[in-house]
């Protein structure tokens, strides 16, 4: 009875403890992994909370017929608000873009990120995404499409938005 009770003891320490180990490790990795694969890395998730609002609801000139609600994050609020460039490394500033012009549906995102000094010396330094509904990111980088014609708003840093 000795043995066999032994042989239970070392049966559930096999069958138990590693699997609750494991389910531990990916109830950790659940926490800290809350975004798919390909949702921006740049646009937190709790940016309505995390972020400014800047500029509301108004047509987007240049971004075909959508409107747009800007949000800032807290680093890029006062000189985005003053129009004062160059912003700040890593500030974000994001337009929650709709096909409706009081706004009030949400097609995705167009937003700018500022990189590295060196980043894009052509451009300030802007890094561009456009993303989807659920953030899912649709373009990234370096991209001219965005840079050239936001680039007529370079005394402002490459902001268009007026207030
Ligand atoms: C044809 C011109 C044009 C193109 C192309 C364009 N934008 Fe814009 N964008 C504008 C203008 C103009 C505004 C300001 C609209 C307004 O508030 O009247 C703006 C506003 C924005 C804003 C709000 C912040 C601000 O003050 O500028 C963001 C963010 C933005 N665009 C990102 C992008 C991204 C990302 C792309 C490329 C995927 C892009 N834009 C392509 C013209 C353009």
């Amino acid at each position: 009875m000795a043995h066999l009770g032994r042989v239970v003891v070392d049966c559930c320490s096999m069958a138990t403890r590693r699997p609750l180990l494991l389910m531990s490790l990916l109830l950790v990795g659940g926490c800290f992994q809350q975004d798919k694969p390909g949702t921006s890395q740049i646009l937190p998730p709790d940016y309505e909370t995390s972020y400014v609002p800047v500029r509301s609801c108004r047509p987007a000139y240049g971004h075909g017929s959508n409107s747009i609600v800007v949000f800032a994050s807290p680093d890029a609020e006062s000189d985005y608000l003053l129009g004062i460039g160059p912003l700040p490394q890593n500030s974000v500033i994001v337009a929650k873009e709709s096909d409706k012009a009081d706004c009030s549906t949400l097609v995705g995102y167009t937003l700018m990120f500022k990189d590295v000094p060196g980043y894009d010396p052509t451009a300030a330094d802007w890094h561009w995404q456009r993303l989807d509904d659920q953030r899912y990111v649709l373009e990234d980088g370096r991209l001219q499409s965005c840079s050239s014609c936001h680039a007529q708003c370079s005394r402002n840093d490459y902001t268009c938005s007026p207030p």
